[in-house]
């Protein structure tokens, strides 16, 4: 089995952006984190970041003729907004898992709406690096019940 994590905008500065949200790890070290879950877990992964809108899409894009048995993603910002990744993970026929590290619920009222929540099996959202790691179990869980 193998897992594609997706990171959006901005997120390449966890670490360096408001600590009180996100805590003080830096996407290297979710990255990390990650990996030696997969490991221990015994599932491939692969983690993408960008902050360019269209380089996501391309990337789900290639992702469908790769044969991903899950997506995780964290789009950052564009979770809100970004109709054009909403319809680009729609193309896939595996599942997806939404994952935030800040309870996104708790926040400002823009932050409440997910344009990924009708396409994602299922959001994780509000325990810093658990989140992912927990958006790793439920995507695996995910893909083995398919
Ligand atoms: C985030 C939450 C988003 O609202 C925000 O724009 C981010 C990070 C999170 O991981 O908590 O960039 O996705």
């Amino acid at each position: 089995m193998k897992i594609l994590v997706l990171h959006g905008v901005n997120l390449n500065m966890f670490g360096r952006r408001d600590a009180a949200q996100y805590g003080t790890a830096t996407l290297a070290d979710i990255d990390r984190a990650l990996a030696s879950e997969a490991r221990s877990l015994g599932v491939g992964l692969e983690c993408f970041q960008t902050n360019h809108e269209g380089e996501m899409c391309e990337r789900i894009h290639r992702a469908l003729d790769e044969q991903w048995d899950a997506v995780v993603i964290n789009a950052g910002a564009w979770t809100h907004y970004s109709y054009a990744i909403r319809d680009a993970l729609a193309i896939l026929s595996c599942p997806v898992v939404e994952v935030h590290m800040s309870n996104v619920h708790a926040r400002e009222p823009f932050r409440h709406v997910s344009v990924f929540a009708g396409v994602a099996c299922g959001q994780i959202t509000g325990f810093g690096i658990d989140s992912y790691l927990q958006g790793l179990r439920a995507a695996i869980g995910a893909a083995g019940r398919r």
